[in-house]
C-alpha cells in the first residue's frame, strides 16, 4: 500500500462517517423536518470552522444486536468551532445511529469535549435529539450518564453551557439539559419527558400526548424547563448564536461588551409619561427597557414563564447587563412562585458570570392565598432574597411606582447590598398599600364612624400623602436618589462606569444552602 493508498482509505472513511446511521435513516431524519447531527453544527458555526473529535469512536457492546450495530462516531458528533468568530465546544446527537440513545462512548465522546471546554473556558453547546439510555448497554449507558451529569454540575458556573432541543428527549436526555443555563426547545419536533406517554398510561392510567406532556410550549410556559422556543431548527440555532453573543466565554473572561452607537446620555421625552398616575392601571415594563437601553438590544429570556415577571439581558453603552422586572401588565406584577424561581435563577446566572444586574420594581407584594402558601411560596420567595444578597456584581435598581412590603425588599433593595437604587417620582415605597394599610391602622377607627367612607378617604389621603411618593425614603437613604425617567440612561450609565471594577466580599464557606 502506497501513501496514496493510505489517503484514500482516509477519505474513504471520513465519506463512510459522514452517513451516520445510513441514507435510509437519514432521509426518515429529514422527512421528520429534522437535520443531521452535522447538518446542524455546519448551520450553527461560522462556515468552515467545525472540527471533529472521536469520530470513528464505537461502542463495545455485543447483547440484543448490537454487535450488528457498530457505526463509527457512534450516536454524537463532537468538536469544537467558531460562531462569531469566538470559539464554541459542540456536541450533536445523532438519532440516524439507534435513535441518538445515550451510550457508553456517546459519554465518553461528550464527556472528554466538555472537559476540554472547562479546560480552555469555551462555551458548550449540545444539539440534543435522542431516545435516552441506550437500554442493551444496561448499566454501562447509565454510568455514561452520571458521567455526564457530574460535569455538567462542575462546569456549572465555569462555562455557559447551552442545550438545544431539536427531537424527542427522553429520560436521561433530559437530566443534563435540565443542568444546563439555558434550554432552547423547538415547536412541534421537541419534546422532553421523564417518562413518554405510554409508561405513563401503564404506571397511572392517565392519557396524554407528546405535545401536550413535553412540548415547548408546556416547557415554556408551563414547567418553566424551556427558556426559549423557536419555531423551527433554524430559528433555534440563530436564538443559539445571539444568546452567545451576550455571554462571556466563562467566569473569568471579559464580558461580551461590544461598540455602541447609542448616545449614552440619550433622554427619551416618552418615558416621563410612561407610567400611569392610577395606579390600578397597568403599562408594560419592556416599553421603560427597551427605550433605555441601546436600541434593539433587548433579548428577553423565559418569556412565556411567570410573564409577571420580565427577565433579560441588553446593553447598556455597549455593556452586557442583566435586566430584572417586575411587569405591571401581568398580574399587577405581583411575585408569585413561578416568578420567583424565574428571577432567582437569572441572577444567580448573572452573578456567576459577572454580568451587573439592573432592577425595575413595580411589584404590589406577594400573591396571596393558599394555593401559593400551600405550593411554597415562603422557600420559592425566599431564593430570590438570597440570589441577590450573594450577588457581588454591580447592582443597580430603580424604582418605578409600587415597592411594598417584601417585594420592597426582595427585588434588589438598597439593604440587601444594591449599590444604588433609583426612584423615579412615581414611585410608592410603603409596608403596605394605602386601602390595606388604612384597613388595618384605623380598624377600630373606621368601625365606630358615622361616615365610616369618608374618613377611610381621609385616612387613605393622608398615608398617600406620606407614602405614595419616594421622598421619605430618599430622606433616609432608603433611595439614593430620585430621578426623573428621561434621565435613567444616562445616570445607569454613568453610575456603570462608577461601578464596574467594585469588588466584593463574602465569608468564607464552602458553599451556602438556597432555599429549594
Ligand atoms: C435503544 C432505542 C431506545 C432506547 C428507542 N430506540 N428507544 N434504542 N435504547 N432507549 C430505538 C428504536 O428501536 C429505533 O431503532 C430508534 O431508536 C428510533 O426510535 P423510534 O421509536 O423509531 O423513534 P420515534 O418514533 O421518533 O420515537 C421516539 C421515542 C421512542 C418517543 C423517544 O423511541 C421512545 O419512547 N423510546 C423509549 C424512550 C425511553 O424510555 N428511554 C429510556 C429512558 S431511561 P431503529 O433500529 O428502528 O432505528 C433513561 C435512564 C436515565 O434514559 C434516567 C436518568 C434520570
Amino acid at each position: 500500500m502506497d501513501r496514496r493508498d493510505l489517503n484514500e482509505e482516509l477519505r474513504r472513511r471520513r465519506q463512510e462517517l459522514y452517513q451516520g446511521g445510513g441514507p435510509q435513516a437519514l432521509e426518515r431524519q429529514h422527512a421528520k423536518g429534522k437535520l443531521s447531527a452535522r447538518e446542524r453544527i455546519e448551520r450553527l458555526v461560522d462556515p468552515g470552522s467545525f472540527d471533529e473529535v472521536d469520530p470513528y469512536i464505537t461502542h463495545r457492546h455485543s447483547d440484543f444486536g448490537l454487535d450488528e450495530r457498530r457505526i463509527p462516531g457512534d450516536a454524537v458528533v463532537v468538536g469544537f468551532g467558531r460562531i462569531d468568530g469566538r470559539p464554541v465546544a459542540l456536541a450533536a446527537q445523532d438519532f440516524t445511529v439507534i435513535g441518538g440513545s445515550f451510550s457508553e462512548a456517546q459519554a465518553q465522546k461528550v464527556c472528554k469535549v466538555l472537559d476540554l471546554a472547562c479546560g480552555s473556558g469555551t462555551p458548550f453547546v449540545s444539539l440534543n435529539d435522542s431516545v435516552g439510555a441506550r437500554i442493551q448497554e444496561g448499566v454501562w449507558s447509565l454510568a455514561g450518564y452520571s458521567e455526564l451529569f457530574w460535569r455538567n454540575t462542575q462546569a456549572s458556573g465555569v462555562i455557559p453551557q447551552i442545550s438545544v432541543m431539536l427531537g424527542p428527549c427522553a429520560g436521561g436526555s433530559v437530566y443534563s439539559p435540565g443542568l444546563t443555563d439555558f434550554i432552547i426547545m423547538t415547536e412541534g419536533i421537541s419534546h422532553m419527558f421523564i417518562t413518554g406517554p405510554e409508561v405513563i398510561r401503564t404506571v397511572t392510567g392517565e392519557e396524554v400526548d407528546f405535545e401536550t406532556l413535553g412540548g415547548a410550549q408546556a416547557h415554556a410556559a408551563v414547567s418553566g424547563v424551556a427558556h426559549f422556543v423557536a419555531g423551527d431548527e433554524d430559528e433555534a440555532l440563530a436564538i443559539t448564536r445571539r444568546l452567545l453573543s451576550y455571554l462571556p466565554a466563562n467566569n473569568a473572561a471579559p464580558p461580551a461588551r461590544l461598540a455602541s452607537q447609542d448616545d449614552p446620555h440619550r433622554a427619551d421625552a416618552a418615558l416621563d409619561n410612561l407610567v400611569p398616575l392610577d395606579d390600578s392601571q397597568s403599562y408594560d415594563i419592556r416599553e421603560a427597557i427597551t427605550r433605555i437601553f441601546d436600541t434593539g438590544s433587548f433579548f428577553e429570556v423565559h418569556a412565556r414563564f411567570a410573564p409577571n415577571a420580565v427577565v433579560g439581558f441588553a446593553r447598556l453603552h455597549g455593556e452586557v447587563m442583566g435586566v430584572v422586572a417586575n411587569q405591571p401588565a401581568w398580574l399587577a406584577g405581583v411575585l408569585d412562585i413561578d416568578a420567583s424561581d424565574k428571577i432567582a435563577r437569572f441572577v444567580r446566572f448573572c452573578d456567576a458570570f459577572n454580568i451587573p444586574l439592573v432592577t425595575f420594581v413595580d411589584c404590589p407584594g406577594f400573591m396571596p392565598g393558599t394555593v401559593q402558601e400551600h405550593g411554597g411560596i415562603i422557600r420559592h420567595g425566599a431564593k430570590i432574597v438570597y440570589a441577590y444578597s450573594e450577588a457581588t456584581v454591580p447592582k443597580l435598581c430603580v424604582v418605578t411606582r409600587k415597592a411594598y412590603g417584601g417585594a420592597y425588599i426582595v427585588m434588589s433593595s438598597k439593604y440587601i447590598r444594591t449599590d444604588l437604587v433609583y426612584a423615579w417620582p412615581t414611585a410608592e415605597i410603603a409596608v403596605l398599600g394605602a386601602e390595606g394599610a388604612v384597613g388595618i391602622l384605623h380598624r377600630r377607627q373606621l368601625a365606630e364612624a358615622e361616615e365610616p367612607d369618608q374618613l377611610r378617604e381621609e385616612f387613605i389621603a393622608e398615608f398617600r400623602d406620606k407614602f405614595g411618593s419616594p421622598y421619605a425614603a430618599a430622606a433616609s437613604g432608603h433611595v439614593d436618589d430620585v430621578i426623573l425617567p428621561s434621565e435613567t440612561r444616562a445616570r445607569l450609565v454613568a453610575a456603570m462606569d462608577f461601578l464596574r471594577d467594585k469588588q466584593a466580599s463574602s465569608l468564607p464557606k464552602k458553599h451556602g444552602s438556597i432555599p429549594l
